[in-house]
């Protein structure tokens, strides 16, 4: 990756090999509000519960971006939403039939190709996001879960220019989200989620349940319908599945 040809306004910190940029933005001492951290090579990228986020050389953007928000601790799933969000809008420009499986997938042709993790330490959070962008294939179970810009249209592309639009994205859809909360951001999530309507597979601590998809609150939690009652379920405390595969 050329780090000349990152444009991203805010500081850019960027590492050839790291473990994981999530822990290097959560640890950076100095480092400003909206800095940006990026690497080629993560050799112990997290993913959602625990679980390893593949980060190979060349393949992908991994990103982590910094921030002290100020808002109650309660309110951060909502930069997690947020952020899935603009990476969607970004991979649907680059006419992509990209959508979000809530909370924040990015998934294409039913597949994942983005992975949203945010972190939090002390004041700071970092929203680290990983987009599958020139692998070509993937192993074991990943095969029937996973895709990648490459697989999905042939090409490989240079993985500045979309890092620059993902961070300018997330920048503007963050804005607003500060300014006037996710309220007005629900309208245009919805549109772009795509587990909404779906029958869908609710996994919990000590249970698991099927329901149906109706809605997304102004808090962004996932409204459905079990058994003819309306639940909501928050981002973080459930899973979500689709009863007929990954979405
Ligand atoms: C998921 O499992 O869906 C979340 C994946 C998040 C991966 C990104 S890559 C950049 C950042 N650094 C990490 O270690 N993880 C996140």
């Amino acid at each position: 990756m050329k780090t000349e040809d990152i444009n991203i306004k805010e500081k850019l910190y960027y590492k050839y090999e790291t473990e994981s940029t999530n822990i290097d933005a959560m640890n950076c001492e100095n480092a400003p509000d909206g800095s940006v951290f990026m690497a080629e090579i993560q050799t112990r990228g997290r993913g959602s519960r625990g679980r390893v986020w593949q980060s190979k050389e060349g393949n992908g953007i991994w990103m982590s971006i910094l921030l002290f928000p100020k808002m109650n601790a309660c309110d951060i799933p909502k930069i997690t939403l947020t952020a899935g969000l603009a990476v969607c809008k970004v991979l649907k420009e680059a006419g992509f039939d990209a959508g979000i499986k809530w909370p924040n997938d990015i998934v294409i042709s039913g597949k994942k190709v983005c992975g949203i993790l945010t972190e939090k330490k002390n004041e700071r959070v970092a929203v680290g996001i990983g987009v599958n962008v020139n692998t070509e294939s993937f192993d074991g179970e990943l095969k029937e879960r996973a895709t990648s810009l490459y697989i999905e249209s042939g090409i490989k592309r240079a993985r500045e220019e979309l890092a620059s639009l993902i961070a300018e994205s997330f920048d503007k859809f963050y804005t607003i989200l500060k300014e006037d909360g996710f309220s007005a951001l629900k309208e245009e999530y919805k549109e772009n989620c795509i587990t909404l309507g779906k029958k869908v597979k609710v996994i919990q601590p000590g249970e698991e349940y099927r329901a149906e998809a109706v809605d997304i609150t102004s808090d962004g939690e996932l409204e459905i319908d079990r058994d003819g009652m309306r639940v909501k379920l928050c981002s973080g405390e459930v899973s979500v599945r689709g009863i007929y595969g990954y979405v």
